[in-house]
């Protein structure tokens, strides 16, 4: 265990790194590199951060005071969970359900609300859906004193109302998406009245009213560089923490949604790689929903982050801007776009992909709950599979690898998702490839000079 003095003093951040430069975030208007409307909606500090390469960010002391409710979090070996699999590879998991709203999202919505509150905004709007990143957004604007406006994807808003009580008990105000409150939610209204509401939705409503209150910014739980930079308290920690125990993985498994989590699990190590500190050749592996297959069957293309297209075009792998995952996907990860620094490592095949149905996902998570007790959230469930895989190969070729994989959230509010998979009403389902082709058809038709750009 580490003490709370060694809760990291400084996030990683990648961009120097990178086997190739991030392309440039491109202007739909002026078909330039731009950064549209990004300078509008968030604070200096962070915006300094997006697009920083300095290698080491100095975290507020101000911020590791709010850190220190749950962290250092623990690093776990799950020896149960070997044993069950009789595997000769050593398994840990960094647990990060400690944290008051239950998964790895405060570790950058603390950071974000109080670079905010440092610059003078009175109000956070965001989107959540499932509600963890807007719990997490809740939460960090109540320990700087900021309001914070939620839009919840609306099946999530109606079928998870613990969460929503969450956010207001920290002072939140929770609408359903698509709202009335915005322009963007009023237009989708009107198309299709009977919209289950989508991520990317939720993100135009949260993006319009931010850009049109003086007082608010937007806050934004994945994709973007500093948030994936804030996560890396995770990654340093467990590497200090594999130092006591004087072993360092083989392995590296995380989920990923936009792939903050995975991310903040495995950037330092790649920084150990890239500067030929690590004592072996890691592996990293990304796991993802077959239902929302963005990196595995995704295009490497230019596309938006949010529906209505407010925002600017970045190049990510994407199943379009205008995705809605299917009703019966309860495993979470249901983004439409990945991070632009992971879609350029995956490019560069720094990482492994995998994409697994939420059948066998609900599977690896019971296991889990019935040898390590902890039940997991669906989107780390993933990567509890993942890791199982490649402890099972271990059994095979007889290595005794050290695995490790980040347990990036609990499940205790995803119970109706559980009892779905007892009672056998989850199927498997993927999403089809010709989805994607369409939605490449439709956003070429869109920008045709997308395909001339030379990024
Ligand atoms: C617990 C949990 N894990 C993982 C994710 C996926 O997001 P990311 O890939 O940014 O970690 C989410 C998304 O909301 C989440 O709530």
């Amino acid at each position: 265990m580490l003490d709370e003095e060694e809760i990291p003093k400084q996030w990683y951040h990648i961009l120097s790194d990178l086997p190739k430069p991030l392309p440039p975030i491109i202007e739909t208007e002026t078909k330039k590199p731009g950064p549209g409307i990004v300078p509008l909606i968030f604070p200096k500090e962070i915006l300094g951060q997006e697009f920083s390469k300095d290698r080491w960010i100095n975290i507020p002391e101000e911020v590791r005071d709010v850190y220190r409710l749950w962290r250092p979090t623990p690093l776990f070996r799950a020896v149960r969970l070997e044993k069950a699999l009789k595997t000769p590879a050593k398994i840990y998991y960094k647990y990060e359900g400690v944290s008051p709203p239950g998964s790895h999202k405060p570790n950058t919505a603390v950071a974000q609300a109080y670079y905010n509150m440092k610059e003078g905004t009175e109000r956070m709007t965001t989107e959540t859906g499932a509600g963890q990143w807007g719990s997490a957004l809740s939460f960090g604007c109540m320990a700087f004193g900021l309001e914070c406006t939620v839009y919840m994807v609306k099946v999530s808003y109606e079928q998870k109302p613990y969460r929503r009580v969450m956010m207001e008990l920290w002072g939140a105000k929770v609408h359903p998406s698509p709202s009335t409150k915005t322009e963007a939610g009023r237009k989708i209204r009107k198309e299709n009245p009977e919209t289950s509401g989508s991520l990317g939705i939720a993100i135009s409503e949260a993006v319009e009213d931010a850009l049109t209150h003086k007082e608010a910014n937007y806050g934004i739980g994945s994709v973007f560089n500093h948030v994936l930079l804030h996560q890396t308290v995770i990654g340093l920690e467990t590497q200090k923490q594999f130092a006591t125990l004087d072993d360092y993985p083989d392995v590296i498994v995380g989920c990923i949604g936009g792939g903050s989590s995975f991310s903040g699990l495995s950037w330092p190590f790649y920084y150990d790689k890239v500067s030929g500190k690590a004592p072996k050749d890691v592996k990293f592996v990304a796991t993802e929903a077959t239902a929302c297959p963005s990196i595995t069957k995704g295009a490497y293309m230019y596309d938006h982050g949010d529906t209505a297209r407010i925002t600017p075009l970045v190049k990510m792998h994407t199943l379009g801007h205008d995705f809605i995952p299917p009703p019966i996907h309860a495993g979470g990860l249901r983004y439409h776009g990945i991070a632009p620094t992971l879609s350029i490592l995956n490019e560069a095949k720094e990482v492994e992909t995998r994409a697994y149905d939420q059948v066998e996902v609900f599977e690896a998570a019971r296991l889990f709950a019935k040898t390590e007790g902890k039940i997991p959230a669906p989107e780390p469930s993933h990567a509890v599979k993942g890791a199982i895989d490649e402890a099972l190969k271990c059994k095979e070729t007889g290595e005794e690898k050290t695995i490790v994989f980040l347990l990036c959230g609990h499940g205790h509010f995803d119970m109706q998702a559980y009892d779905d998979y007892i009672q056998g009403k989850l199927p498997p389902y993927s999403y089809p490839e010709k989805e994607v082709q369409k939605a490449m058809k439709k956003l070429k038709a869109l920008y045709p000079w997308l395909e001339t750009l030379p990024y």
